[in-house]
């Protein structure tokens, strides 16, 4: 059985095929008031803006490409079951062709009805743009985002799989935003854990940190993974 390869993935993932991280300088949350766009209130208070921010999201995504690191985590399942959780919303680990991925913090390609959560909608690229009266079968929809002030539906899974893993790898967040940042204290004692980021967050010295970018840190940390299988099977 392959060794389980459980990867939390942030912004910073991303950051390398051109979208915009939140909190790095002239990020996302400089250029806009997150609690007027990324909010629960603040979609109560204003949804045109709220469609209008994501739509622009949308619009970025479908010109960006996966990058090195994303086809990087999918080269690991040659040697790992890989387990991948993203806060991101964008699809590019899907797109590089991940196996395993869920979603924590929802997904900007799809959309659902405001009168029930249980009906989910995909976008198509020739067809990203919604607004406050845009219907699909009848329903009016919002972003399938999970707002702040709204609870995170696939932690439960999440932290399943953090308890399962037998390598725990982190990947371009600043671990600000709970419950996602909250995942490390489940790995199981002795699994090793990687954290590769430019500038990392303060983290538990058990965790071996990896300072570079998305693209040149998962090429590191596949060599790190294979000198430690070849020491094991010495
Ligand atoms: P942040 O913008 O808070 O953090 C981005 C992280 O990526 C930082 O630690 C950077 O150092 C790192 N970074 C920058 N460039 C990188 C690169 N090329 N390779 C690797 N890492 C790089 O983003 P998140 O931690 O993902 O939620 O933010 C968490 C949540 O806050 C988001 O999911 C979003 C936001 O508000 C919602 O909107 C609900």
């Amino acid at each position: 059985m392959k060794p389980k390869l459980v990867i939390s993935t942030g912004a910073g993932m991303s950051a390398e095929s051109g979208i915009a991280t939140f909190r790095d300088a002239g990020g996302l949350w400089d250029q806009y008031p997150v609690m007027d766009v990324a909010s629960a209130d603040g979609f109560a208070r204003n949804p045109a803006l709220v469609h209008q921010f994501y739509n622009k999201r949308r619009h970025e995504l479908v010109a960006a490409r996966p990058n090195k690191g994303h086809l990087g985590l999918v080269d690991l399942e040659r040697d790992y079951d890989v387990y991948i959780i993203t806060q991101n919303v964008d699809n590019l680990h899907e797109r590089a062709g991940s196996s395993h991925v869920l979603h924590l913090h929802g997904e900007l390609m799809k959309v659902r009805a405001l009168d029930n959560p249980d009906l989910i909608y995909e976008l198509t690229p020739d067809n990203l743009d919604t607004t406050p009266d845009t219907t699909i079968d009848g329903h009016r929809v919002r972003p399938h985002i999970v707002f702040f002030q709204e609870a995170v539906p696939n932690i439960e899974p999440a932290i399943e799989l953090v308890e399962q893993a037998d390598i725990f790898v982190v990947i371009g967040t600043s671990l600000n935003v709970y419950p996602a940042a909250g995942l490390l204290q489940y790995v199981r004692p002795g699994v090793p854990v990687y954290y590769i980021d430019p500038r990392p967050a303060p983290v538990p010295p058990r965790v071996h940190l990896i300072r570079t970018g998305a693209g040149e840190g998962v090429g590191q940390l596949k060599n790190l993974l294979s000198e430690s299988r070849g020491q094991q099977n010495i």
